[in-house]
């Protein structure tokens, strides 16, 4: 029994292998753009006319596989599932040195499958004659990260400070980074929140919580692995300038004081001004009134 199972596990390993053999081909493509699916039949001598190329999922458990069909050198549109309508295409001026690659319009999460091309040749009798799969990968580029942190200068060290960082419209899910530019050490983020759109897209917004130091200088990545991009934003807290910024902050200061001291001089002439004025019409009217003299306010004006 042992020699039967072991016997029986190397032939199905054989099998395995003879199946994973074939030229399976990963492709990454970007939501909305056209996908190419490339299958290249070796074959030397053939007539379009004896050929049937079956795009189809490889997935036998799909209602609907057809994804393009070309009988005899023609495009069959008659089992195509409707999912693919009027978005596949062959390269026409290829079809003739046996490339069968097909064109996936503007593709959407939902075309990520694995997909197989099947060359079938119908003289006598109906073989196939090439076999290619296809996996089809979507990705999206993150937008650029917007990192915000405490207002600059306005924590004292030691206390609790949050940074966060979001993106958007990326695709898969990302990973997040945290760097302490200082060390250049990893910083754990205490929340990380995904959103999955209706577009199919994600958006990401972590958080991070740290003791503030007198000079952090934080960078956030987001990383997607499958474009292997990774971009990034900085928090830089500059260290508190003995140069221009206290200077500047001291001469509005000092033309403060100087706008007040104008002030508060034009008010003192104008009050003077006011009183002499004063003084010159009651002069003026005690000349005439002469029953009216001796009050102490003509004394203080003749002293002006
Ligand atoms: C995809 O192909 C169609 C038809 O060939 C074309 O109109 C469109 O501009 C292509 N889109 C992209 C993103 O290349
Ligand atoms: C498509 O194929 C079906 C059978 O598979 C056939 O009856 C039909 O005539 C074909 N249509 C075209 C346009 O070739
Ligand atoms: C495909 O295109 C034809 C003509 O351009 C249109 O009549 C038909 O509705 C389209 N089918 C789908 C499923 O979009
Ligand atoms: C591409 O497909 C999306 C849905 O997946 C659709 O909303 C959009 O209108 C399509 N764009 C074009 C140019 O056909
Ligand atoms: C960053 O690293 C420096 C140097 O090790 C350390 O003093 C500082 O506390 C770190 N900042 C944060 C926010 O962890
Ligand atoms: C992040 O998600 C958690 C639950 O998973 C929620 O409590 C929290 O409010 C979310 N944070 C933000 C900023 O949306
Ligand atoms: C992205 O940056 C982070 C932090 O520096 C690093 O750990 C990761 O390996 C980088 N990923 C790629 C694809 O460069
Ligand atoms: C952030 O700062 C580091 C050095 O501190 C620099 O290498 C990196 O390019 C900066 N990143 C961005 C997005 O400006
Ligand atoms: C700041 O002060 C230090 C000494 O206290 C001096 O060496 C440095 O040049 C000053 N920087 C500026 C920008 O004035």
């Amino acid at each position: 029994l042992f020699f039967f199972s072991c016997g029986f596990l190397l032939l199905s390993l054989h099998i395995l292998r003879a199946v994973t053999a074939l030229e399976e081909k990963i492709v990454i493509s970007k939501l909305g753009d056209n996908a190419t699916l490339s299958c290249i039949y070796p074959g030397k001598e053939f007539s379009l006319n004896n050929l049937r190329v079956y795009w189809q999922i490889d997935d036998v458990q799909e209602q609907c596989s057809v994804v393009h069909a070309l009988i005899s050198g023609q495009d069959n549109e008659s089992e195509q599932c409707i999912h693919f309508k009027n978005r596949t295409q062959l390269l026409w001026d290829r079809l003739g040195d046996g490339d069968f690659s097909l064109l996936l319009l503007n593709v959407s999460q939902s075309d990520e499958r694995k997909y197989k091309c099947v060359v079938l040749q119908t003289n006598e009798y109906t073989k196939v004659v090439h076999q290619a799969q296809v996996v089809l990968s979507l990705a999206a580029s993150y937008s650029q990260p917007i990192l915000s942190g405490p207002v600059r200068n306005s924590n004292s060290a030691g206390e609790e400070v949050t940074f966060s960082c979001s993106s958007d419209n990326g695709y898969p899910e990302p990973n997040v980074y945290w760097i302490n530019r200082t060390d250049n050490r990893r910083l754990l983020p205490s929340e990380l929140n995904i959103t999955l759109h209706v577009d199919g897209t994600y958006s990401v917004l972590s958080t991070l919580k740290v003791k503030a130091t007198s000079d952090m200088q934080i960078e956030c990545f987001i990383e997607n692995k499958r474009l292997q991009e990774n971009i990034s934003a900085n928090y830089t807290q500059e260290k508190q300038k003995n140069g221009s910024n206290t200077e500047s902050h001291k001469d509005l200061e000092k033309s403060g004081r100087g706008a007040q001291a104008a002030g508060i001089i034009s008010i003192v002439i104008l009050i003077a001004l006011l009183a002499v004025l004063i003084c010159w019409l009651w002069k003026h009217r005690s000349s005439k009134l002469v029953s009216y003299t001796g009050n102490e306010d003509l004394h203080l004006c003749d002293q002006i």
